[in-house]
């Protein structure tokens, strides 16, 4: 079966072409990237705009990079939440028009369910599992016991941990998007600002706005006192924080599940200390990690064609009423 997937959740238009849920046909990701980082983040009327440019342009590529027509596409898969209101009305209304015309069947697709089947692309996924996902607007722990069945534990109660990097990154100088470059320098640095462990309680839940607010406090007193910050430093004690209190609750959603299979899913997976710390934590007990490419982590349409599969499979379809929602629980 071969789904089209379709996503514009935020900054990047993309579509690919995924056989059973588990092989990549093509995939075309036109990020925006540039554009927004003259502002120093997404502009979501600017994303809007672009969606709209670029949407047919990335359909046609997807579809000659395949050697495919529309007559060869069995289904359409696409992100109808959460993320920017005006880039997912784009990608839904282009999905719908080809369900309509090409008499496809509709799938609808949570962004958070297509970050965790990236990985089924990678490696076919294993029930019961674990998955920590980690982007730019999610930080959730998510239990699965089977395909497509979804409990979340536990999630973050103010700023997702991606962004915690671009706001960290920006109080450090650094240009947006700050995360991976945070990821960078931390690699250099040492340890040696007193940073809080946030929410480092019995629940799954996280928290990342009172150690955001600890660097900034951290920045400014420092300035006024007139000394220079050592960004490399800066960077290490902030991810330090960081990784130990989401390799400490994954792990210990693990053990109270009993789940021997963790994923790491969203834009942060790419993140070097976080994927160095679950390794070793993973390997000392006796935990299978995945962990997908770099290119499978940030948004593209190819988790959204491979989750698709599964939401069919499982009879999630939708009619042309389908509609875009900014905010909406991973059920
Ligand atoms: O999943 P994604 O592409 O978009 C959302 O759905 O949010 O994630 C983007 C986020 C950004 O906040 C970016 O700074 C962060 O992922 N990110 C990283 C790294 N690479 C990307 N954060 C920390 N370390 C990295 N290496
Ligand atoms: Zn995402």
């Amino acid at each position: 079966m071969y789904i089209l997937g379709i996503e514009s959740s935020c900054d990047e238009t993309s579509m690919s072409i995924i056989k059973d849920g588990t092989e990549e046909i093509a995939t075309v990701v036109l990020s925006q990237m540039d554009t927004h980082a003259y502002y120093g983040g997404v502009v979501p009327e600017i994303a809007s705009r672009m969606h709209v440019e670029n949407i047919t342009i990335v359909l046609e590529e997807v579809l000659n990079k395949a050697n495919m027509t529309m007559d060869d596409i069995d289904a359409i898969g696409v992100t109808f939440g959460p993320g920017l209101i005006g880039s997912l009305l784009i990608g839904l209304m282009c999905a719908k028009t080809l369900s309509f015309v090409f008499d496809k069947p509709l799938i609808p697709v949570h962004h958070i369910a297509g970050h965790i089947y990236a990985n089924n692309l990678v490696k076919r996924l294993e029930f019961p599992l674990m998955a920590l996902v980690v982007s730019g607007g999610h930080t959730e722990l998510v239990y699965m016991k089977e395909d497509y069945s979804f409990e979340v534990i536990g999630s973050t109660l103010d700023d997702a941990v991606g962004e915690a990097y671009d706001k960290v990154a920006r109080v450090a100088g650094l240009p947006y998007p700050g995360g991976p470059l945070v990821d960078k320098l931390a690699l250099e640095g040492k340890d040696t600002y007193k940073l809080p462990l946030p929410l480092d309680d019995d629940s799954f839940n996280f928290s990342f706005s009172g150690l955001k607010s600890a660097v900034i406090n951290l920045v400014h007193n420092e300035k006024q006192r007139g000394n220079d910050i050592i960004k490399e430093n800066l960077c290490c004690s902030f991810q330090n924080r960081v990784v130990e209190i989401l390799s400490k609750k994954t792990i210990r959603a693990l053990k109270k599940y009993d789940v021997h299979n963790l994923i790491v899913a969203g834009g942060v997976a790419a993140n070097k200390g976080l994927r160095n710390k679950l390794e070793d934590e993973c390997e000392k007990n006796d935990i299978n990690l995945i962990i997908p490419e770099i290119k499978y982590c940030t948004d593209n349409g190819a988790m959204i064609g491979a989750a698709g599969y599964y939401a069919y499979e499982k009879g999630n379809l939708a009619d042309l009423n389908l509609n875009a929602k900014a905010t909406v629980p991973l059920k």
